[in-house]
């Protein structure tokens, strides 16, 4: 199903979504769409949402096809609740149920606690915080209905959402960004608490310094590298598939029994970097 120069260098995936059905949110750019492209490599149909950009959305679908798979692109914005049911339905209608959510569609509106409008801060916490949780709930009915189908999982339903390292690592002038991510813990662990007696799997992962456009002047020069670089022990900047195949794994059956739980694919940036020398 997959060639090694499908990979990007790594390792051929194991088909360890085969027969999934998938939907991951923002995926034609930075991490939505390596995760999109890998759960594809791994063998799952999915459906790739996107807000703006048809045609990266467009060439995302033809890479996972490309596998042996089925793809589609759904234009939806996730803070959007009518256009969120309608991108469910169309999944239902297409692929006929639901397997895997990853809730990633996020942005950031970066200013000063002063200089930020309320603009800025509904902005973020409707994409990043109501959009996960609009689409969790919806994902959630499908599982519900649907319960668990032994020859494709054996949980009833994986839903994976984007954090951030920022979910527990405060950051001066993006209030609403972290503000965001602390949300998204808390949203997480509690769907966990919630829907894992009905068999379904709530998790995040937490990505910390990736090089996608999101951030792309904290990495685009090299002064500005080797500054980040400083708060990542791992002492490398994250690529997009680095998140990717975490998430495909954390998916899969092989984590079947990690639940609640995030999965920090940080480089170590989470450890206190500033402690390596003084403290
Ligand atoms: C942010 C990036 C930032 C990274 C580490 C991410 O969640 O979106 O802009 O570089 O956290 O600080």
């Amino acid at each position: 199903m997959t060639t090694p120069a499908d990979s990007g260098g790594r390792p051929a995936a194991l088909p360890l979504l085969r027969g999934q059905k998938a939907l991951v949110t923002g995926a034609n750019s930075g991490i939505g769409l390596a995760t999109a492209i890998a759960l594809g490599r791994a063998g799952a149909d999915v459906v790739v949402n996107y807000v703006f950009g048809r045609e990266a959305a467009e060439d995302v679908v033809s890479k996972i096809q490309s596998f042996g798979v089925r793809a589609f692109a759904h234009e939806a914005d996730v803070s959007d609740e009518g256009q969120i049911v309608g991108m469910f339905a169309r999944m239902m209608e297409e692929f006929g149920t639901i397997d895997v959510l990853v809730a990633n569609a996020g942005l950031q509106r970066d200013a000063a606690l002063t200089d930020m409008t309320v603009e800025q801060w509904h902005k973020v916490i409707d994409v990043n915080l109501t959009g996960q949780f609009l689409c969790a709930r919806e994902a959630a009915k499908e599982f519900l209905r649907r319960g668990v189908v032994p020859e494709v999982s054996r949980s009833a339903g994986k839903i994976v959402c984007m954090s951030s390292v920022h979910q527990i690592i405060p950051w001066s002038g993006h209030v609403n960004y972290a503000a965001s991510k602390g949300g998204v813990l808390m949203l997480m662990q509690t769907l966990a608490q919630e829907l894992g007696p009905h068999g379904i799997r709530v998790n995040a992962v937490a990505p910390g310094a990736i090089r996608t456009p999101i951030n792309r002047s904290a990495w685009d020069t090299p002064e500005a590298e080797q500054e980040l670089l400083k708060l990542i022990p791992y002492r490398r900047v994250g690529d997009p598939e680095d998140i990717a195949d975490a998430v495909t794994v954390l998916a899969s059956d092989l984590m079947d029994y990690v639940v609640g739980a995030t999965l920090y694919v940080d480089g170590g940036m989470t450890l206190f970097p500033g402690f390596a020398t003084g403290g």
